[in-house]
């Protein structure tokens, strides 16, 4: 019988059953139990999203750790787990599809001024508004892996201009790839809106600051589904003030559940959403976190295990 610990942030008991039942299709004998249970202890895998990195300690056979979301960030945090535990992230095309229609959405929303027209409803105003013509507009997507590959084709199929930003060289057809922070700055400069799909990493975290705010064209969209740590808050607030950006679409906050007292929710042309742009599908996802399982408990090492080195 496998057992395997569970750990999901703000989340109850459903959550836990729904993946076992999910995971008993591939693995009829797993069971899933608590990772802050004493039975915890004896497991070899932990399955964990925003897991307390202390409580791993305890866990004496441990052999491996899968994030329940794409990004890892939220287990490396601590920087205290030994380098011969693999961590596997998952890697989901439902998840990829779900996240190009968020960020679609957004961006039509920008594009059409959904709101504009929101506001005119209220005062039975029938006038159409300025409309922006999408040929002129360059989109920026930054990360361009597993979510925003597929982000960036899907908009360049809408009929809009993309440029893509990574690490390495990429090729997608019918999007502008560039790589290396050299171009960073350039591509800044010349989009109209810009896309975080970026994991959280050193090289990475406030990517988004004053500097670059700055660097950006007056009056562009920000949107951001990457993680709260890519952006300096104030920055944004004082830019999106002023009208330099002129609307912020956020799923991810520093501080999450983004706190009611937070400055973000008085900003009018930042719109808020609760880190939904692209949520983990159990159904989608249980036969690759299965095979996890079963490659970690035959000490293999399992797709999409993430490069500590470069921390995804
Ligand atoms: P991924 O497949 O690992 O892709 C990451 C991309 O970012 C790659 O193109 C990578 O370049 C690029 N990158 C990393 N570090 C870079 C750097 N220093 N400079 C330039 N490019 C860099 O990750 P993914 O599965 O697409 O997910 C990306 C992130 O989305 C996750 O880590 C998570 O934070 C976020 N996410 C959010 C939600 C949500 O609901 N808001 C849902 C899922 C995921 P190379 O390919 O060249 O290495
Ligand atoms: C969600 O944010 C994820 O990383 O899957």
């Amino acid at each position: 019988m496998a057992i395997v610990g569970f750990f999901s942030k703000n989340s109850t008991i459903k959550l836990q059953n729904e993946w076992e039942k999910r995971l008993r299709i591939y693995l009829p004998s797993i069971n899933l139990v608590p990772l802050l249970s004493e039975h915890a202890e004896q497991v070899t895998t932990a399955l964990l999203w925003k897991p307390p990195i202390e409580r791993l300690k305890d866990l004496k056979n441990l052999k491996g750790l899968i994030s329940l979301g794409q990004g890892v960030d939220h287990i490396l945090k601590s920087n205290s787990i030994p380098t011969y535990i693999p961590i596997v992230r998952i890697v989901d095309p439902y998840m990829a599809k779900s996240m190009s229609h968020w960020v679609i959405l957004s961006i039509l929303n920008f594009v059409r001024d959904t709101y504009g027209y929101y506001e005119q409803e209220k005062l039975k105003k029938y006038e159409p508004r300025k409309e922006l013509n999408f040929l002129s507009l360059k989109i920026g997507v930054y990360g361009v892996g597993a979510i925003g590959s597929v982000v960036a084709k899907d908009l360049y199929n809408l009929g809009f201009k993309v440029e893509a930003w990574s690490r390495t060289k990429k090729e997608i057809q019918g999007v502008n790839c560039h790589y290396g922070e050299n171009s960073f700055e350039q591509l800044i400069k010349k989009c109209d809106i810009h896309v975080c799909l970026l994991p959280l990493t050193q090289s990475t975290t406030n990517i988004f600051n004053k500097l670059i705010f700055a660097n950006m064209k007056y009056g562009s969209c920000f949107i951001n589904a990457g993680r709260g740590d890519h952006v300096v808050e104030d920055d944004l607030i004082e830019n999106c003030k002023s009208g330099h950006i002129s609307s912020a679409i956020l799923d991810v906050y520093r501080d999450e559940p983004l706190p009611k007292d937070h400055k973000f929710w008085e900003i009018k042309n930042i719109r808020i959403w609760p880190h939904v742009a692209a949520e983990t599908n159990p159904e989608t996802a249980a036969k690759q976190i299965a095979n996890a399982i079963n490659c970690i408990n035959k000490g293999e090492l399992p797709p999409n295990t993430i490069d500590r080195n470069l921390g995804y």
